[in-house]
């Protein structure tokens, strides 16, 4: 798709690097820690304009370092951060562990996200307009969420909602109004209530989500790659492409952002494009750090 525009959340991400997650009462030295620019918005909005679609991005940030670092590095990428307001409240804050093995576990501080209402979203009427696509995620209110897919929907755009994290009990409007649904295996157990260890489990859960109305869902399966389930008995399982694994923080927005970018009707091309993207961000450490540039996905397919 030509033109995104992203209504989501940003934070910043203190990732620390250990060899294995504490457990509860246990105390742990780490390797590392890094801050760097992340939340499942901004990583969206980041990637889509790393990978060459006009972007643009609503939602809030702290009148603070961290919102302007923020904002900073989306712009770096040609990110049109009109939309993003600035806040009293702080900028969101992400607490990730990554262990060696590159699996991560994620505590967010929602901050100036919590308070990206629909009036946020009038504000930025024209950059929803001006889209073909609207792409979501979950960490802002919810009721924001569903007010900007029912404006993008009565406007004719695409709508792509990334259910992370998931919540149980989301509107079942929500599911009538997006496109795409792009859950994780976790993700899709969360909003089905269904088992999803198995791809025939996930094919099945997915199912349930069509039927609550979604017009297709991908099911992102980390080193297994994606089953993409629509509404004939199509479903195609594209597989992952090999890769070391360093850390993978924002894998599943780089996936998202990537099929966007690349979607234009043909769906195995643009899931082989998300699969390589997210590929090579999974071999990168941080969330935003970690995206890479069209040329690079060119290169690797
Ligand atoms: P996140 O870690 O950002 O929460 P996620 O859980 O939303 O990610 P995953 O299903 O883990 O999403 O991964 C998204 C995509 O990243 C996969 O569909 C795949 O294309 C790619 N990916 C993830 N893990 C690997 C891996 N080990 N090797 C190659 N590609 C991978
Ligand atoms: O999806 C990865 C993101 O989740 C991180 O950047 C962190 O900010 C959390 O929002």
């Amino acid at each position: 798709m030509k033109r995104a525009v992203v209504v989501g959340s940003l934070n910043l991400d203190y990732s620390i690097g250990l060899e294995r997650m504490p457990k509860p009462g246990q105390t742990v030295s780490a390797d590392s820690l890094r801050l760097s620019p992340g939340g499942k918005g901004a990583n969206q909005a980041y990637a889509l304009g790393r990978l060459g679609c006009a972007t643009a991005m609503i939602g809030a940030v702290g009148k603070d370092d961290a919102g302007r670092m923020l904002t900073g590095n989306l712009r770096s990428v040609g990110v049109d951060v009109s939309g993003i307001r600035e806040s009293d409240t702080p900028t969101g804050q992400a607490f990730i562990t990554v262990e060696r093995t590159g699996e991560n576990a994620i505590i967010i501080l929602a901050g100036a996200n919590g308070e990206v209402s629909p009036a946020d979203v009038d504000r930025g009427r024209k950059l929803i307009e001006d889209a073909d696509c609207l792409v979501m995620q979950l960490e802002i209110p919810v009721e924001t969420v569903l007010y900007a897919a029912r404006l993008a929907k009565s406007l004719g755009k695409t709508v792509v909602l990334d259910p992370a994290p998931a919540v149980s009990g989301l509107p079942e409007e929500l599911f009538t109004l997006a496109d795409f649904v792009k859950p994780n295996e976790t993700e899709l157990a969360v909003l089905t209530g269904m088992p999803t260890d198995t791809v025939e489990q996930c094919e099945t859960a997915a199912k349930a989500l069509l039927q609550k109305g979604a017009g297709m869902v991908l099911v992102s399966l980390g080193s297994k790659g994606v089953l993409a389930v629509g509404k004939g008995n199509d479903s195609i399982l594209v597989p992952a492409v090999e890769s070391e694994v360093v850390d993978t923080t924002a894998a599943g927005d780089c996936f998202t952002a990537a099929f966007v970018s690349a979607y234009d009707g043909d769906l195995k091309k643009a899931l082989l494009y998300a699969n390589t993207a997210a590929s090579i961000a999974v071999s990168r450490p941080g969330a935003q750090a970690s995206i890479p540039s069209a040329e690079e996905v060119r290169e690797r397919l």
